[in-house]
């Protein structure tokens, strides 16, 4: 039964797929739903935040064959009453007598209760099947709710020779329409944008969604921005400035954070991180409890050094372009005082190596700092 049990997990996940840009900060979850004799009678997937779960939407399609039947889905079934009723409770009432999932879910008022309830009440459970693939679908979710910390993605389009801006300053741009857009599309999935304020001093981008693929209009844009060097008339406090976080060290200027705050920004005060600079733990503490469950940077290069020194980013989704920049002077993909030696380095693994029309996108995740 096992292959019969790989595939179908295989069509669940990639019916969870179409939850990517609507289910944060819940996961994606897909399900599939047999009847007694092993026919497909029903399909689902979680497609927003607040909307049915996968499993109801299968069982909605296939009610009238359900009855001891098997349902297949990415992740253990719910036992709580969240924003809609437990999916555990609907599994039973529909007479399911198997339960076929990847991975139990780590969120603590689940996490083993519903393959528990399921067994109790005879239900044959059977775990683990493409536990890693279902994992990775929800790295995000995963991370959030094991730390308590957003899940950090580091964006950057660099040249062949790393570099993210040319002498002077100028990015724009570096990588091919295509990257943009895979880059546009990225801040649709996550719940924060972040950049350092010689970003916005350099590039007064608007850091919006241009794709609405998501259905929440919300994205968090985060600045780090040391002493308030944010100019009040910046492009990003335009639109929605009531969605712009602006963090600051404290003892700030005071008129500063007036004249920003009277545009509508939120100014908030941390700590210093040692060099002078906001203290990034912090920063992440605070947007987790204020909806970023994740959190998408990009740039610039010194931002990039801090978290990933740290060991605050998880992973690295780099657009390289067959350019050539050079110079000393400019911007690097990742900045600061750099590691002494290759073994000091933060190692990653790539998990995505593709070419875009005339890019490259590299994906990696950290592995050890
Ligand atoms: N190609 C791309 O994908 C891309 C993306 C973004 C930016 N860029 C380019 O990159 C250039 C800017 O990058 P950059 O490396 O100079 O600067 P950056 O990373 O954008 O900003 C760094 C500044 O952020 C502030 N900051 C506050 N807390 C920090 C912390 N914990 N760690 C690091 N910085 C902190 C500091 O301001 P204080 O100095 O006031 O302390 C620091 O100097 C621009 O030319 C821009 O066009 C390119």
């Amino acid at each position: 039964m096992t292959d019969r049990w790989v595939a179908l997990m295989r069509q669940a996940l990639e019916l969870a797929e179409r939850g990517r840009y609507g289910t944060s900060p819940n996961p994606m979850v897909g399900a599939v739903l047999l009847s007694r004799n092993g026919d497909v009678v029903g399909t689902g997937a979680h497609l927003r935040c607040g909307g049915p779960h996968a499993e109801i939407f299968a069982l909605q399609e296939g009610a009238a064959q359900a009855a001891g039947g098997t349902m297949v889905v990415t992740l253990e079934p719910c036992v709580h009453q969240g924003r809609t009723p437990p999916c555990v409770g609907a599994i039973l009432a529909a007479g399911i007598a198997r339960v076929v999932i990847g991975p139990r879910d780590p969120n603590p008022l689940v996490n083993g209760s519903g393959v528990e309830a399921l067994r109790t009440a005879g239900v044959e459970v059977v775990e683990g099947v493409e536990e890693e693939a279902c994992r990775q679908l929800n790295r995000r979710f995963f991370h959030w709710i094991a730390t308590g910390s957003p899940y950090v993605r580091l964006k950057m389009a660099m040249t062949l020779d790393g570099k993210l801006a040319a002498r002077g300053g100028r990015s724009r741009w570096i990588t091919s329409e295509a990257s943009r857009r895979e880059g546009y599309a990225l801040r649709e999935e996550y719940d924060a944008l972040m950049v350092g304020v010689n970003t916005v001093l350099a590039d007064d981008p608007r850091l919006v969604r241009h794709l609405a693929l998501n259905p929440d209009p919300h994205l968090l844009r985060v600045v780090l921005d040391t002493s308030l060097r944010t100019p009040p008339e910046a492009v990003l406090l335009e639109r929605d400035p009531q969605d712009v976080v602006i963090f600051c060290r404290e003892g700030s200027p005071a008129d500063r954070r007036k004249e920003l705050e009277g545009r509508g920004a939120t100014v908030v005060e941390v700590g210093d991180d040692g060099r002078g600079q906001c203290d990034l733990r912090q920063v992440l503490r605070w947007l987790a409890p204020h909806g970023a469950s994740s959190v998408l940077v990009e740039g610039g290069g010194e931002v990039h050094w801090s978290l990933l020194r740290e060991g605050l980013a998880q992973s690295v989704h780099a657009f390289v372009a067959p350019l050539v920049l050079g110079g000393r002077e400019a911007t690097p993909a990742v900045g600061g005082a750099g590691f002494a030696s290759p073994q000091e380095g933060v190692r990653l693994r790539f998990v995505e190596v593709r070419r875009l029309e005339e890019d490259l996108v590299l994906i990696a995740e950290v592995e050890r700092v």
